[in-house]
């Protein structure tokens, strides 16, 4: 697998993405849920990429038919826009997030912010970069010192009470939240230290596949919100964070 030019390709789509999202077509597909032509321009263009340059390889991509990936063999994880609600808002943060999954685990991850051209990167056993630095995620090791990313799964506003309830009671914790619109840079975020911790519900493995071997490799812990294994072929809840950070995000949304 050549890394630097799956990182290339990745690249390349910033024009796509700038100019694209001067004149959006936005298409709704549930509430809070967009998709717009730039998500199928960057998901037809990569996929095609890799189809040409890794033909055995399956492709799973959030604007695409996913029914049939087999888990046993090697699968890319894409998430072509990880925060349209952003684009659609000229918000600008959202980001490329490709994953590759070698059929037993996840071998390499990055996660591209075109606005900022940040590029997030993990190979399995090699560590987590940030443009070419090493990252590691943060020493804090105080939820009242800790900055923490949260989610609040806008597609599922019927889980809004039980989603705030957490967040409050973290809130109240730490030193303060953000949500920013964009799971796959908020787990990136946890990897380079500049917050703490991340928890989201039901997110869907292209946000998260390439997040959590950025956090794994720059020290950190992902696991669902019952300390447990993420899978891959479903929806999960996610906690992130350094090591320590995730114990006591854990402690908290498990006595609740
Ligand atoms: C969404 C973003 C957002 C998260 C949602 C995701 P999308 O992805 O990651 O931060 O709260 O749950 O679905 O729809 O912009 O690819
Ligand atoms: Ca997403
Ligand atoms: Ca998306």
């Amino acid at each position: 697998m050549d890394y630097r030019e799956i990182i290339g390709l990745v690249h390349s789509t910033r024009p796509m993405i700038l100019n694209g999202s001067q004149s959006l077509e936005v298409t709704k597909k549930g509430p809070a849920d967009f998709v717009t032509q730039v998500d199928f321009m960057v998901q037809d263009y990569i996929a095609g990429e890799l189809k040409k340059q890794y033909p055995d390889v399956q492709i799973m991509s959030e604007e695409k038919e996913n029914r049939g990936i087999d888990f046993s063999k090697p699968v890319w994880i894409l998430d072509p826009i990880d925060g349209t609600t952003n684009l659609v808002h000229n918000f600008h943060h959202s980001a490329v997030s490709l994953a590759f999954y070698n059929g037993k685990e996840l071998e390499f991850g990055i996660i591209y912010n075109p606005y900022s051209e940040e590029t997030f990167y993990a190979i399995a056993n090699q560590g987590c970069y940030l443009n070419d630095e090493r990252i590691f995620v943060s020493n804090t090791t105080l939820l009242k010192d800790s900055l923490v990313m949260v989610g609040t799964a806008s597609y599922y506003k019927e889980m809004g009470g039980n989603i705030f309830a957490d967040i409050f009671e973290i809130y109240m914790q730490c030193q303060d939240v953000r949500r920013t619109g964009s799971a796959a840079l908020d787990l990136a975020y946890v990897a380079c230290g500049r917050v703490e911790g991340f928890f989201e519900r039901s997110l869907k493995p292209w946000d998260i596949a390439a997040g959590m071997l950025l956090v794994k490799e720059a020290g950190g812990k992902v696991s669902s919100f019952e300390g447990k294994e993420l899978f891959l072929d479903r929806n999960n809840d996610i906690v992130a964070g350094n090591k320590e950070i995730h114990e006591k995000l854990l402690e908290i949304i498990m006595r609740r």
